[in-house]
């Protein structure tokens, strides 16, 4: 099946973020504020707390719980409103673990090895000693993506094999099966910003993960501690150029520029147009002028919502019967296209 028979599919877009830690600047210009942009654009969007994924790696229970609640603070203080779009954790709708198991059956072990994201996370360690789950974990993935038969994953960079190897089950699936059930779904992988790159080292992704705080920028940081990080973010002496190939070999000025043109939703080349010719010391406190100016009120809307856990999961509640409802049918067609007996009453 080709790009174009997912003619026959409406436009939808599905993406996930893992509640394992606090969610990062990475998180928010890599995923958060383009999920916002989508929603805004009025096309149906399913965005969802992949907690089945979290458990890939060990998860305190109450943190994990804690963390998804502030995940979901975290989507609806960035502008995710849950009227219009579908907001909810993945574990609430039992059909992502269902159709995993399907596509368990379709996708290849072979395929999983190859995933860099599984290699990275095991590489020093004994990756026969790694959970199953985190060898499987892309193909829970592929789940989440085609139980609502979305169109459209907006991710970061990073994401970017995964969703590859999504095409390649739902391919396969229809193959096999000699349907055109499952689109090809379309990674949009858009903007200055789809790998921010680590406050302390430009060669390293920003992640919730990386021992160093100050590598990173936390949706929870208030404004003096997003200052501060960005004061003393690692550069270098030169002067900021005119192009942006002359970044080439620059990653820690590279990296801050685009974070500036994605938080001020411009091209890096003009954001090299007005600071060519300047030193960080003129341009560190324009960015961490913007940044604060944009994070400063998700962070306190954040910790609003957060003090009413309840109303969270409410919300979440609700998401998930609405994302339920579009699954359950699209799980039942998949266990008969299979060969299922389907005969219960209910
Ligand atoms: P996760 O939780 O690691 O990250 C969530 C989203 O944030 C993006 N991202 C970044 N973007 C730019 N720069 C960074 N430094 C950065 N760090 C993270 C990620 O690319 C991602 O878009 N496997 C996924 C979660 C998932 C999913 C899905 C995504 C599960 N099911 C279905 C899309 C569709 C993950 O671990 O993302």
């Amino acid at each position: 099946m080709t790009d174009a028979a997912n003619a026959s599919f409406k436009p939808r877009i599905f993406s996930g973020i893992q509640p394992s830690g606090g969610l990062t600047l990475g998180n928010y210009l890599g995923a958060l504020k383009r999920f916002v942009e989508k929603q805004d654009e009025g096309i149906e969007t399913i965005y969802c707390l992949v907690d089945l994924h979290a458990i890939t790696v060990w998860q305190d229970p109450e943190r994990l719980r804690a963390q998804t609640r502030e995940a979901a603070a975290a989507f609806i203080a960035a502008g995710i409103d849950p009227t219009r779009s579908i907001l909810f954790n993945q574990s609430q709708v039992s059909a992502h673990a269902e159709l995993a198991w399907i596509l368990n059956c379709v996708a290849r072990i072979g395929w999983m090895y190859r995933m860099t994201q599984f290699k990275d996370k095991t590489a020093g360690k004994n990756a026969e000693n790694s959970s199953l789950g985190l060898l499987a974990y892309p193909s829970l993935m592929a789940a989440d993506i085609l139980l609502y038969h979305a169109t459209m994953v907006p991710v970061g960079e990073d994401q970017k094999q995964h969703l590859e190897l999504t095409r390649d089950i739902a391919a396969k699936f229809n193959h096999d099966y000699k349907v055109d059930f499952f689109p090809i779904t379309e990674p949009l992988i858009e903007g200055a910003a789809t790998r921010v790159m680590s406050l302390r080292d430009g060669t390293k992704k920003m992640s919730k993960s990386d021992p160093s705080d100050a590598s990173r920028i936390n949706l929870t940081d208030d404004a003096d501690a997003i200052a501060q990080k960005i004061r003393k973010a690692r550069t270098d002496a030169e002067p900021l150029p005119e192009t942006l190939a002359e970044l080439k070999d620059r990653p820690e000025a590279r990296n801050l520029v685009n974070i500036y043109a994605a938080l001020a939703g411009e091209a890096p080349e003009a954001v090299l147009e007005r600071f060519a010719g300047h030193g960080f010391g003129a341009f560190k406190p324009a960015l961490a002028e913007l940044a604060v100016a944009t994070l400063a009120p998700i962070s306190g809307e954040m910790k609003r919502l957060m003090a009413d856990p309840a109303e969270i999961d409410r919300t979440l509640g609700e998401g998930a019967e609405r994302a339920d409802a579009i699954a359950q049918p699209i799980l039942a067609q998949t266990l008969d296209i299979v060969g299922m007996i389907r005969s219960r009453a209910d």
